[in-house]
């Protein structure tokens, strides 16, 4: 019965035998198989043999202090076989007794745990490599969101940059278009003046005739024309003034007072261009700035003119209606210079979109008038082009005007 436990035993595990000082005494072949010495190199030897370099000797300490104190010693231990190669043993050191209670000699039952403990190894090292990555994959991140943060930053200050620079152009695009038709209104003003400064003259001369004569009558009715005739002249360049007048107070005003406006700045040009322009307006008052709404219709009626003139059309004819509902006035302007071609028609509110010459049209036009309509009236403006007419037509909401205001 024991023979067969025993056999059993050394079958299936690497056994040794040492003397109390060590020496080994006994060998199984497992013991030889995993080393890779014959019974012959080891019989005699120290258990030394086998030990790997990488052992402190501390360990060994602790193993004599374990088993001479007649206690059982368990550890796994890193061996050195005869090729170099390294194998792990699961040990379990048992100290004989005799029968009086001495050491008698140890056996050391091992089983061999090589492929465990180099699969353990393996794996902390796999373990340790994904903890350094998901450390580093970590950083990246954090590195990433840093990134992407300034980025966002100067990205919000690039777009708010982007916005100024946006409105510079704009407020520089709005004078521009306002010194293109400063040039139509000083061919105005000397148009204006011709009449009145020849009639003044001519005045003059008759007021010297009668002085001679010491008519004070008709000197005094002289005088009279004479002033009224400066008068007028006074008013245009008073029209004319008022009109760039940077005034910029929102207050209520009557459409209608815009569009008298703007005909009586384009007079000349509507006279020459034999242009018959009918207005059809209800009384309606808006909130904002007059001479920005004149400047719009200035626009509008010009491009009509413009259009009337470059195809040749004979009767010129431009109609203006104004009304209003409980929330909107509308104005519209219509005329039948020829229509505006579907391709254009999208582009036209574009700046610098212009289908005229350059000495002609900077395609600012409309895009000012769009500008002025939904700042400056908090509006909409439209185009409607067919049968040969176009119509723009301004949307503008009705905001109840208070007493204070005016
Ligand atoms: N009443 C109209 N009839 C036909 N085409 C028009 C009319 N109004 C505008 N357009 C078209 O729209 C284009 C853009 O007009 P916009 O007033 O913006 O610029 P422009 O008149 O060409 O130049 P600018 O007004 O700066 O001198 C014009 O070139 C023209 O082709
Ligand atoms: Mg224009």
């Amino acid at each position: 019965m024991f023979k067969q436990y025993k056999e059993a035993i050394e079958k299936s595990n690497i056994i040794s035998k040492t003397d109390i000082n060590g020496v080994i005494t006994f060998i199984n072949d497992e013991f030889c198989k995993i080393s890779g010495y014959t019974k012959k190199e080891l019989l005699g030897q120290k258990h030394s043999i086998v030990r790997h370099p990488d052992i402190p000797s501390s360990k060994f300490k602790l193993l004599w202090d374990t088993i001479k104190a007649k206690k059982i010693y368990k550890d796994t231990v890193k061996n050195l076989a005869k090729n170099g190669s390294t194998f792990y043993v699961n040990t379990t050191v048992i100290p004989i007794l005799d029968e009086y209670g001495n050491i008698e000699e140890f056996i050391a039952i091992r089983y061999d745990v090589t492929k465990e403990i180099f699969y353990k190894h393996a794996l902390e090292k796999k373990e340790k490599e994904l903890e350094e990555l998901n450390q580093n994959l970590e950083k990246k991140v954090e590195e990433k969101t840093k990134e992407l943060k300034e980025l966002n930053e100067t990205l919000e200050f690039r777009v708010a940059q982007e916005i100024a620079k946006n409105e510079e152009k704009q407020h520089v695009m709005f004078w521009q278009s306002r010194l293109a038709s400063l040039g139509e209104m000083l061919a105005n003003i000397a148009h204006q003046w011709r009449q009145p400064l020849t009639e003044l003259n001519l005045t003059i001369f008759t007021l010297k005739k009668v002085a001679l004569k010491n008519d004070i009558q008709e000197i005094e009715r002289i005088y009279l024309e004479s002033k009224n005739i400066m008068q007028n002249m006074s008013q245009t360049i008073e029209d004319f003034t008022n009109f760039f007048k940077p005034t910029k107070h929102k207050h209520h005003f009557k459409i209608g007072k815009s569009i008298d406006e703007a005909i009586s700045i384009l007079n000349k040009l509507i006279l020459s261009e034999k242009v018959s322009i009918k207005v059809d307006c209800t009384n309606v008052e808006i909130l904002g700035i007059p001479n920005e709404l004149s400047q719009v219709i200035i626009n509008l009626i010009k491009n009509s003119i413009d259009s009337f003139i470059q195809n040749n059309i004979v009767t010129r004819d431009i109609n203006i209606e104004v009304k209003s509902d409980k929330n909107y006035a509308y104005l519209k302007i219509k005329d039948n210079a020829g229509g505006i071609k579907i391709k254009d028609k999208y582009k036209i509110f574009e700046p610098y979109f212009t289908t005229k010459h350059a000495s002609k049209g900077t395609g600012l036009g409309l895009f000012i008038s769009q500008m002025i309509c939904e700042k400056g009236f908090n509006g909409f403006i439209n185009v409607k082009s067919q049968n040969l007419m176009t119509s723009f037509i301004i949307k503008i909401p009705l905001i109840k005007s208070n007493n204070y205001e005016k």
